[in-house]
């Protein structure tokens, strides 16, 4: 019996179902190396340069000491395997916290996010990062990586594609939908997932673009635009930041005291965990800011970095960090407890296994497959729409034949995107099988792939035993013009060609930044032959990032982007085309017209000589200084009017609100969504403020013929900003514009005065 119950003791975990601990408690009672593993996250994966720099296997560490998380476990008995090893054969019995990139979908593959933001419907996109938390959890996975909310203003950057675009206040509302959305309000409830806001901060502002690049971003741009959706996040109640790897004004991130001190604690009361970007701790060394693997620890430890993401640098270093005198227990003390909280909440003490049979349960819900059917068809943008093109009939009366073009319409996950490629996504209905269905046996539909998508050169996702798309095999000179051959005469023989290009998903993402924004691979060549027919073309885009459509947008009769749709893409873009849903998309970018105006962004300063002023021709001689398409851009299948702006009050007072309303028409002849857009401009103040600022946005369904007055509140919030020359929030006197309209070069105009 005494042997038994010793047995006992030795192999079996505590029951903690009955009483989860209490985080200061279970801290008293770690041993440092403890402490320090809960500050580690461990791949989950082969990685030989671990054990040489930590001297043990990371299950090793676990049995040991325990772990704060591991990451990129994405099999349900892979994590149970893990989790059993921290349960029961760890000295304190604590879970581990897995982590995983569930950027839009674990299993059902929602839009990407720059296709979400392309919504501007908030609401939608919480609900689509519900379903991702409760498959994400359903497999075990209780942290995700996101949301990404880095502003970028340069379509070379390839990492443009998972946040929310170039806009502050539209970033900020992506963050919030999205926090809300993996967390609810309360983590504590099933199905949730811990969030985690990245890249903090100034990532997307990547000298020339070059993914890991630095960025030099002075204190008034970081506040009034890079930080702002991080801000939102904060506010939303996300309870985990990861570091950015590049370098910012000369500090990394992820040793920048200031980005994780006085920002995110000091000023916005930050209660969560930080988490570095992978390897970026020991970065800190390659970057040349820390000496070695000691100075690494101390750096990003003091800073304010919670939890090293596997390079292993604070198991190796920080506990001596801790004996010598450098770092007093107590801040290893005050970095564990967040984490050890962070586990209470989920309820992983109580719970510590995944049920591997739950998340077949879960998947391929029918209301997720539909939600994400009405995400992609609620995200694409209409560009162009010559002589109502589109929609396209599917009766089978005008339309007989169709002829489907293009390496990216039969795509599969790349139809994804390479976040989304890389979980367990579910089946995707491709764009050429969203059309196949669609018009069924009233009209016959040919398909020609066109040449095949190569990077110049190739991405080291390729490697990475996770991802699933792969580059499309290399041709010949001769196969790639065989397949323009075979593409124009599937035109030929069509009343129609839907062409749809872009960017296989490797071309976009982590590592994927590119010098031009040419249609690449011989698809400009395809796009002009297949035009050259005199057949009506509609262009269809999936891509990352806005591409050169220079010449489309003047010679190709419709131009629709999907952005990476996700995995009911191929349905909904086919619901759009085929005028099942009315596209209601607006750009959250302004759209170049070449890499050449990069970076671009619509919310610049006003110079000394302004676009608007009636001589102005051109910065450059060779090209419009203006965007193909602005900011905030998009048509529909009807047409809206705006009209009857108001504001509440001509003069107000520092601190009030003013109420501003608008009327909008549905002026066509069916329902439709336009995105209600309100900008504003201070005229003068104690700093140059940009020519005009998106500060509220509301879209907007009417049916044919319908009208709606549509109202907006600017209060303090909106009418801040942060002045260099007063080094502080201001809300200034002054004269401010008001424009109301479809998108960032509305007209409809209005003013009013702030009194002291
Ligand atoms: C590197 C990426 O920059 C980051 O976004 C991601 O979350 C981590 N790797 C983990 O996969």
């Amino acid at each position: 019996m005494i042997v038994l119950a010793v047995l006992a003791q030795v192999c079996l975990p505590p029951s903690w179902s009955q009483n989860p601990p209490n985080a200061r408690e279970l801290l008293s009672k770690m041993t440092l190396e403890e402490k320090v593993a809960q500050l580690s996250q461990l791949p989950g994966f082969p990685i030989p340069e671990f054990k040489e720099q930590v001297g043990i296997s990371p299950e090793d560490v676990v049995r040991r000491y325990g772990a704060g998380s591991v990451l990129w476990v994405p099999d349900t008995k892979e994590i149970n395997r893990w989790q059993h090893i921290a349960v029961e054969e760890s000295r304190l019995h604590i879970p581990i916290l897995f982590g995983l990139d569930v950027i839009h979908g674990y299993h059902t593959i929602f839009p990407a996010p720059i296709a979400m933001a392309s919504s501007w419907d908030p609401k939608m996109v919480e609900g689509a990062q519900s379903v991702a938390a409760r498959e994400a959890r359903a497999a075990g996975i209780q942290w995700t990586f996101a949301p990404m909310v880095d502003i970028a203003r340069d379509a070379r950057w390839g990492r443009m594609v998972e946040g929310g675009g170039e806009d502050p206040y539209l970033g900020a509302a992506m963050a919030r939908a999205q926090v809300l959305g993996f967390q609810g309000s309360d983590l504590t409830a099933p199905d949730r997932v811990l969030a985690c806001m990245k890249h903090f901060a100034g990532y997307g502002a990547a000298d020339g673009g070059r993914d890991y690049d630095s960025s030099y971003i002075p204190e008034e741009l970081m506040w009034n635009v890079y930080l702002k959706p991080f801000k939102a996040a904060v506010d939303a109640g996300v309870g985990s930041a990861m570091s950015a790897y590049m370098d910012l004004n000369d500090v990394p991130a992820s040793g920048n005291h200031w980005l994780m001190h006085d920002v995110l604690r000091e000023a916005w009361g930050f209660e969560g965990f930080v988490v570095s970007d992978a390897n970026a701790v020991h970065s800190l060394i390659i970057h040349g800011y820390a000496r070695d693997g000691d100075d690494a620890a101390y750096k990003a430890f003091s800073s304010g970095l919670n939890m090293d993401m596997a390079s292993g640098t604070y198991l190796k270093y920080l506990a001596a960090e801790v004996q010598q005198g450098r770092i007093s227990m107590r801040q290893i003390d005050d970095a564990v407890l967040p984490v050890l909280e962070t586990k209470i909440k989920l309820g992983l003490f109580e719970h510590p296994y995944v049920d591997e049979a739950r998340l077949q349960q879960v998947e391929n819900a029918p209301e997720s497959v539909q939600m994400t059917r009405t995400a992609a068809q609620r995200s694409v943008v209409l560009l162009r729409n010559e002589h109502n093109l589109l929609p396209l009939d599917k009766s089978g009366k005008e339309i007989k034949s169709v002829a489907v073009i293009g390496p990216m319409a039969d795509a599969t996950n790349d139809l994804l995107g390479l976040w989304g490629s890389m979980t367990k996504p579910g089946p995707t209905v491709t764009i050429l099988q969203g059309i196949k269905d669609k018009v069924g046996a009233a009209a016959k539909v040919q398909y020609a792939h066109g040449p095949n998508l190569r990077r110049d050169i190739p991405s080291f996702f390729e490697d990475v035993s996770m991802v699933t798309v792969k580059e499309q095999p290399k041709q010949t000179g001769e196969e790639s013009r065989k397949a323009i051959e075979d593409a124009v005469s599937a035109a030929k023989m069509s009343d129609v060609a839907v062409v749809v290009l872009g960017e296989i998903a490797l071309m976009s993402g982590e590592a994927a930044s590119r010098s031009s924004l040419k249609l690449s691979s011989g698809q400009e060549e395809l796009l002009e032959a297949v035009t050259a027919t005199g057949k009506p073309v509609v262009l269809v885009l999936v891509n990352g990032r806005p591409l050169d459509i220079s010449w489309a947008s003047e010679h190709v009769g419709a131009i629709l982007e999907a952005w990476y749709p996700g995995s009911q893409g191929g349905n909904g873009v086919a619901d759009v085309l085929f005028g099942d849903a009315n596209p209601g998309g607006h750009l959250p970018v302004s759209w170049p017209r070449s890499s050449g105006q990069l970076p671009l962004y619509y919310n610049h300063n006003r110079t000394h000589q302004p676009e608007d002023a009636p001589d102005f021709q051109s910065r450059y001689w060779d090209i419009s200084s203006f965007p193909l398409y602005p900011f905030g851009y998009g048509i529909s299948y009807t047409s809206f009017s705006f009209d009857n702006l108001k504001v509440s009050q001509a003069q107000a007072k520092v601190g009030s609100n003013v109420e501003v309303s608008v009327a909008v028409a549905n002026t066509g002849s069916r329902a439709g969504d336009t995105v209600v857009q309100l900008y504003t401009h201070q005229r003068a103040g104690s700093a140059s403020r940009p020519v005009r600022e998106l500060k509220g946005f509301q879209r907007t369904n009417l049916a044919a013929g319908a009208r709606q007055t549509v109202h907006f509140v600017l209060g303090p919030e909106e009418l801040q900003f942060w002045s260099p020359t007063k080094k502080a929030w201001v809300v200034e006197p002054e004269h401010f514009d008001v424009w109301v309209g479809g998108d960032s070069t509305a007209k409809l105009h209005a003013e009013f005065q702030l009194t002291p």
